[in-house]
C-alpha cells in the first residue's frame, strides 16, 4: 500500500495587520520589514478565536475537495506550536471534537516550522504500515498569542493560520508520495525558544515579567543555518530520488523570510514560476505556511491533479524536512 495526497484545505483569519499598523506599536517601518523580510501584511485571529477552531475549518475544506466524511478518517494529526492548551488536551483531540470523529487516534507533533512535514511524513508511515487508511493532517497556528508584541525583531515576522491535507492509502503507484526525509539537531534549542513556562522554568511571577512565555529567537544565526539546510535537504532528497529540478512543478517551501526563500531557490537553479511565495501575504505562520501557500495555489487554479510538489521546511529545535509529492486532488 502507498500513501497519496488527496486534497488540501486553509483558513485564513479575517483581520489584516500591516506594517504600517505595527509601526503605531513599536519602533519599526514598512521600509525595515519589506526590505528585511518581504512581509507587507499578517492576518491575526480574532481573541476567541482559537488554533482548533481554524484547523478544523482547514481539515472541513480538505474534506470536502477529497469528497469525504469526517467519519472516513482513521487517525488526525496536527502540527502546532500554539496548541489550545499549554499541555492537555491536544490540539488534535480539539479538531476531533469539533468534527464529531470519535475512537480514532488523534495527537498533536511539535516540531515548528517543519510541522507540517513531520505530519506527512507519520501519516505516509502509517499508511504504509497498514495502520491508516485516511489521515487527516493539519498545520494550525494562533501565533499572535505567543508572540511578544513589545519586541520588534519577532513580531513584525509571524501571522495565523491553518492549512489541512487528507493524505490517504492507495495501491497506484503512480500517485504515491515519492519520498519525506524529517530530521532535527537540537544542538541549536536555543536559537529560537520559548524560555519560560515548561518544566525548565515553570510559570511564576519572574518568568511572566521577563516575558519569557513568549518567542524569542536569535534572527541572524538563524538565517544561516535556514538558508545551508533547506538548499542541502532539498538537494539531497532530489539526488536520492533521480528527480532533476526542472520536473518540480511546484515548490512550495516554509514560508519565514523572501530573503531565505530567495538564495535557497536560486541555489537550486529553480525559475520563478515554480517556487510558490506567499510570505508578503501571511508572513510566517510556521507549521501552517505550506499548506496555506499550497492552497493558494490550488485556489488560484494552478495546482492540478498530478503536479509534483516540493516541500521543504525548517524550523525551531532546530527541526526540518523535505518532501516529493505528486497531488492528487
Ligand atoms: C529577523 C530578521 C528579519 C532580521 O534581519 P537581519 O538582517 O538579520 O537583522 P539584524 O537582526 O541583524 O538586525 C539589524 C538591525 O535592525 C534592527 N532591527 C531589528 N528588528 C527591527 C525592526 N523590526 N525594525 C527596525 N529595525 C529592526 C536591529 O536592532 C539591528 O540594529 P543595530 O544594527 O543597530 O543593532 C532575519 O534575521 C531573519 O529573517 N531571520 C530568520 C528568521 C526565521 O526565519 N525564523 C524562523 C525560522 S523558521
Amino acid at each position: 500500500m502507498y500513501a497519496c495526497f488527496r486534497s488540501i484545505g486553509a483558513y485564513v483569519p479575517k483581520n489584516v495587520l500591516t506594517n504600517h499598523d505595527l509601526e503605531q506599536r513599536v519602533d519599526t517601518s514598512d521600509e525595515w520589514i519589506t526590505k528585511r523580510t518581504g512581509i507587507k501584511t499578517r492576518h491575526i485571529a480574532d481573541k476567541d478565536e482559537t488554533t482548533s477552531d481554524m484547523g478544523t475549518k482547514a481539515a472541513r475544506l480538505a474534506l470536502e475537495r477529497a469528497a469525504m466524511q469526517p467519519d472516513d478518517i482513521d487517525m488526525i494529526v496536527c502540527a502546532t506550536i500554539s496548541p489550545d492548551y499549554f499541555c492537555m488536551p491536544s490540539t488534535a483531540c480539539m479538531i476531533a471534537k469539533k468534527l464529531g470523529v470519535a475512537n480514532v487516534p488523534a495527537m498533536d507533533i511539535s516540531a515548528a516550522c517543519s510541522g507540517f512535514i513531520y505530519a506527512l511524513a507519520t501519516a505516509k508511515a502509517y499508511i504504509e504500515a497498514g495502520m491508516a487508511k485516511n489521515v487527516l493532517i493539519i498545520g494550525a497556528e494562533k501565533l499572535s498569542a505567543i508572540v511578544d508584541w513589545t519586541d520588534r525583531t519577532t513580531c513584525i515576522l509571524f501571522g495565523d493560520g491553518a492549512g489541512a491535507a487528507i493524505v490517504s492509502a492507495t495501491e497506484n503507484k503512480e500517485e504515491a508520495i515519492i519520498d519525506v526525509n524529517i530530521a532535527a539537531d537540537g544542538k541549536y534549542y536555543n536559537y529560537l525558544i520559548t524560555p519560560g513556562c515548561g518544566t525548565n522554568h515553570p510559570c511564576s511571577e519572574e518568568v511572566l515579567k521577563e516575558r519569557a512565555c513568549f518567542i524569542k529567537m536569535k534572527g541572524n544565526e538563524t538565517f544561516k543555518v535556514a538558508v545551508k539546510t533547506l538548499t542541502s535537504d532539498v538537494e539531497e532528497i532530489l539526488a536520492k530520488n533521480g528527480i532533476a529540478s526542472e520536473q518540480i512543478t511546484h515548490f512550495i517551501p516554509h514560508q519565514a523570510n523572501y530573503r531565505i526563500l530567495n538564495a535557497v531557490a536560486n541555489a537550486l537553479g529553480l525559475s520563478d514560476d515554480q517556487v510558490v511565495m506567499t510570505v508578503s501575504k501571511y508572513g510566517n505562520t510556521s507549521s501552517a505556511s505550506i499548506p496555506m501557500a499550497m492552497n493558494e495555489i490550488y485556489e488560484a487554479g494552478k495546482l492540478k491533479k498530478g503536479d509534483l510538489m516540493l516541500l521543504d521546511a525548517f524550523g525551531g529545535g532546530f527541526t526540518w524536512g523535505s518532501a516529493l509529492v505528486p497531488f492528487c486532488g
